[in-house]
């Protein structure tokens, strides 16, 4: 088992370290402070390839493998949690699905956009009524001439206010059940769109999440991924893939406390030495570092096994569920570590721990996650 960097991985992990450290962490807090979405460090990320990272040459993206696109999601997670999942939701939940899915006329028409920045996505499978129960779809489509018709309302959608295209899971049959949900291509142009209220957050303030209303709009019937009836299929493995992201973003939460908790430490005196010095810091330290190394290696293993073409659902969840823990802990312990100054906004890991919260609960609840897991060891996967 080889865990060794390739020089490309290791060039992408850097190129991605700068960029955060110089473009998106000058104006994190500001942004996280006035909920601003990053536009111009979206643009940017999309011309330098990360916004369609493990997409083909082909139609516009990077072409890289799964390993490099969670070094980047934890580099840029390190410095805005924000931006991580933006550029998440882009990647994973939306040109996945349109490159492995979509005929060549949808790729050319959305994915290239989207893998270039010239479009944002979105994801849309929650809705007010289904959330950990997915298949419970109550949006319908239904087939009119050279049309289908959306009626419904889909919530929790990160780049909702500010995407150019949303995927949409809806109801073609409902006698099939799950069977009969299938995927849409819409335009935020379409007419019946309504972007609901944006949500007022505890974390990822700068990413939006809004409520989308669909009143009898009309999307062309090329518009819909795959066929009819593999809606849930799409999504599943969709969302398999999208909690790497979710993962690599957390980890990247896990590893900035982590580090502020190591530089405060060595910096603040007490007891006429640093508090680095007392063993109840270190103790945090160790334990805040063999957490992240483990999640670490996890969420490794699930983008190598995806890259290889291997089964990689258990490894995605348990990446998922072990960074999601790492992120709140790790936070919660830096707070610990800074005293008082960690509960107020001059020190940034206050925002770490509202950023790590929603890394337990979107993509798949860290109880989903336990029940993916379970039940994939339970019939030998
Ligand atoms: N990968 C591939 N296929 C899967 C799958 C997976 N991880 N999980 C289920 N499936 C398939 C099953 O194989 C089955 O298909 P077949 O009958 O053809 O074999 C079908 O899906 C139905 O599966 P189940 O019978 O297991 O269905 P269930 O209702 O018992 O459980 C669930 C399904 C695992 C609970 C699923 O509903 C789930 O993952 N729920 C969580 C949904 C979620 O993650 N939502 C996040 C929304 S996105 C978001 O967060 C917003 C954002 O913008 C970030």
């Amino acid at each position: 088992m080889n865990f060794e960097l390739t020089e490309d991985q290791a060039a992408i992990r850097d190129a991605a370290r700068d960029f955060a450290e110089s473009e998106i962490a000058p104006s994190s807090s500001e942004r996280d402070a006035n909920s601003e979405f990053p536009f111009e460090i979206v643009k940017k990320l999309g011309e330098l390839g990360f916004m369609g990272m493990m997409v083909n040459h082909e139609w516009g993206g990077a072409g890289m493998d799964t390993v490099s696109y969670v070094l980047a999601i934890e580099e840029i997670s390190k410095k805005d949690a924000s931006v991580g999942v933006i550029m998440s939701v882009n990647n994973s939940l939306v040109c996945y699905g349109i490159e492995k899915f979509g005929t060549d006329f949808l790729k050319e028409k959305y994915l290239t956009p989207l893998a270039t920045g010239q479009m944002l996505g979105a994801f849309c499978l929650s809705e007010p009524e289904a959330g950990s129960d997915a298949t419970d779809q109550k949006t319908v489509a239904v087939l009119e001439g050279d049309h289908y018709v959306l009626n419904g309302m889909k919530n929790w959608i990160t780049n909702g206010v500010n995407a150019d295209v949303y995927l949409i899971q809806a109801m073609t049959d409902k006698s099939k059940g799950y069977k009969g949900i299938s995927t849409f291509i819409v335009e935020k142009k379409y007419d019946g769109i309504e972007i609901g209220k944006k949500e007022d957050k505890l974390g990822i303030r700068s990413s939006d999440t809004c409520t989308l209303g669909l009143n009898n709009v009309k999307v062309p019937k090329e518009n819909l991924l795959g066929e009819e009836g593999i809606g849930f299929k799409i999504a599943m493995e969709t969302l398999n893939g999208g909690r790497i992201g979710v993962a690599a973003q957390a980890l990247g939460i896990a590893q900035a406390s982590l580090e502020a908790a190591i530089k405060y430490s060595k910096e603040r005196k007490a007891f006429d030495a640093p508090i680095s010095n007392l063993q109840a810091i270190q103790f945090k330290i160790a334990e805040m570092a063999t957490l992240i190394e483990a999640a670490r290696l996890l969420i490794y293993q699930a983008a190598l096994n995806k890259d290889q073409g291997k089964k990689y659902v258990k490894e995605a969840s348990m990446g998922k569920l072990l960074a999601s823990q790492a992120a709140v802990h790790c936070a919660l312990e830096a707070i610990q570590v800074h005293g008082g100054y960690g509960y107020v906004r001059e020190y940034l890991v206050e925002r770490y721990l509202r950023d790590s919260k929603i890394t337990q609960i979107y993509e798949g609840t860290s109880e989903i996650q336990r029940i993916v897991v379970a039940r994939e060891l339970l019939r030998g996967g």
